[in-house]
């Protein structure tokens, strides 16, 4: 399945392109974003080309799992990609439990504090649900509180935090349905 770009009061949220390639480097050579997205050791992108590789995996992830949309958050007010919003499987590290997706987010610093990763997610997790997905996970470092207000503003439910079965370590869980979306 390919799912539509979409459009919100405030945002367009649409498959990256090849010209996102700088504002991608730009977001994924920060430590302050990237140590939020994954495990140490963090790896920070160097160079366009990278960032190009990048743009080119996110179309191939979704090809290869349909169930996955990663798209760029644009707002309409500055045109510029603000940060990203996705719907991936999650990977058990035991192997168990497969069919598991989470919602995500990530944003440039200079894009925080306006509610568009709040609307974004709130939109792409009703895409997803209208195209059958019964609940999404948020998963999170423990202490990423602003992570955690964008899952309580979506009306996601807490499920505290505990071993992480899919990055391992500790993590803080929240599940949204759509019944649960504000
Ligand atoms: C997590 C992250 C996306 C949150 O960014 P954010 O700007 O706080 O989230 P939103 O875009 O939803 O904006 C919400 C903030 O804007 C404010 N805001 C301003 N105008 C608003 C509006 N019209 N609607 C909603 N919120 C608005 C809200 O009050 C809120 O601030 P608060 O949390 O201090 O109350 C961002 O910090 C980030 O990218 N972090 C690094 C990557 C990361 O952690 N990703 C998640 C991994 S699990």
């Amino acid at each position: 399945m390919s799912y539509p770009a979409l459009e919100t009061d405030r945002l367009s949220i649409r498959p990256y392109r090849d010209e996102d390639a700088p504002r991608v480097l730009d977001i994924m050579s920060r430590i302050e974003v990237v140590r939020w997205l994954s495990t140490p050791p963090f790896r920070l992108m160097a160079d366009l080309e990278e960032a190009l590789a990048w743009v080119a995996r996110r179309h191939d992830l979704e090809a290869q799992e349909p169930a996955t949309i990663f798209r760029a958050i644009v707002p309409h007010e500055t045109g510029v990609v603000a940060g990203s919003v996705l719907v991936a499987p999650l990977v058990r590290l035991d192997g168990g439990h497969v069919g598991e997706f989470e919602l995500g987010w990530h944003l440039h610093p200079d894009s925080e504090g306006h509610g568009w990763a709040t609307e974004a997610g709130a939109a792409l997790a009703r895409q997803a649900f209208d195209a059958g997905h019964d609940e999404l996970v948020i998963d999170m470092y423990p202490d990423n509180h602003g992570s955690a207000r964008v899952a309580r503003r979506l009306g996601a439910r807490d499920q505290g935090v505990g071993p992480d079965p899919w990055y391992g370590d500790e993590g803080l869980v929240f599940r949204l349905s759509a019944d649960d979306l504000a």
